[in-house]
């Protein structure tokens, strides 16, 4: 094992940006930012139970609805989805870069009573890493913000896409930051990150970074460097992709306000109709 990953995996290592971290934006630096401290607190931020009520069962009834068997869920985190899904009687495949989120994700599945099936690998290589066809895709909880350039986010994509059957779908969702871009941030959270006594907010943002702090009761901070993916921009990735049909919710649900919603919901099929499925409809990809 390398050094640095042995380090990463054993030591308390406090997060490090530099003397200026608002100009860090980079794809790799995830893997450093998710410390052992901060992967212990991540399940007090997005509290379980609250999670799974907020959430309903968005993602169980449109993953059934298509049928779906087999899940890849690229960003297991700390196991949130991946365990849902198992007791919900997937077939589930569990992937994510941090190996702290992993080892976390494990021994959470673990005290369920799952042994969940985790595998290394970051987006950009992954079928390079993880074998076999899957029926879905998830990559859920803010995550595809964490990639800084527009050719690791079309690379991770067109992995996800190969990594799909032929008629596979893609879940992938995203904060609002076109709300936060253009009219600040609310402060809702009210979705994802449930904790009572947790914030998660924006310290710093402008077109190319959003730096979020996260503070926990006992006084520690914790900070994530993230790429302010722009709805339409993330729409319009997905379609040049290949992803035929892409609906999008705001807050799991199919009409809204555009300023409205925390997190968006973008919900693409690889199923190929000769005829365009949304030819006539007004969701516009081009912006
Ligand atoms: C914000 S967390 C969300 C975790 C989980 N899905 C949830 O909702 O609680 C983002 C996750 O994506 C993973 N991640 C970010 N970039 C990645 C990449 N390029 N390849 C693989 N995993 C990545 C991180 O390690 C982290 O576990």
């Amino acid at each position: 094992m390398k050094q640095s990953l042995r380090r990463l995996l054993t030591e308390d290592l406090p997060q490090n940006y530099g003397a200026n971290p608002n100009v860090v934006r980079d794809t790799d630096k995830y893997v450093e930012e998710y410390v052992h401290g901060f992967v212990d607190k991540w399940d007090e931020l997005i509290d379980w139970d609250e999670r799974a009520k907020s959430e309903g069962d968005f993602f169980i009834e449109e993953l059934r609805r298509r049928d779906v068997k087999r899940v890849l869920d690229v960003a297991a985190g700390t196991g949130f989805h991946s365990i849902r899904l198992i007791e919900a009687g997937f077939d589930v495949v569990s992937v994510d870069g941090s190996p702290n989120m992993l080892a976390k994700a494990f021994e959470n599945g673990r005290r369920r009573g799952h042994v969940l099936r985790t595998r290394h690998a970051d987006w950009r290589w992954l079928n390079r890493d993880v074998m076999g066809r899957f029926d879905a895709v998830i990559c859920l909880g803010n995550s595809f913000t964490h990639l800084f350039n527009e050719r690791d986010r079309r690379k991770a994509l067109a992995e996800y896409y190969s990594a799909l059957v032929h008629d596979g779908v893609l879940i992938l969702d995203q904060r609002n930051y076109d709300a936060i871009l253009d009219k600040g941030f609310k402060g809702k959270h009210k979705h994802y990150y449930c904790g009572e006594q947790v914030t998660a907010e924006p310290e710093y943002f402008d077109e190319g970074l959003c730096r979020f702090c996260y503070s926990f009761p006992d006084g520690s901070r914790y900070h994530l460097n993230m790429f302010p993916l722009r709805k339409n921009y993330t729409r319009r990735l997905l379609s040049e992709v290949g992803f035929q049909r892409i609906d999008t919710f705001g807050d799991f649900k199919e009409t809204y306000h555009e300023d409205d919603p925390d997190f968006f919901i973008h919900v693409a099929e690889k199923r190929y109709d000769s005829v365009d499925p949304q030819a006539n409809s007004p969701g516009d990809l081009t912006k």
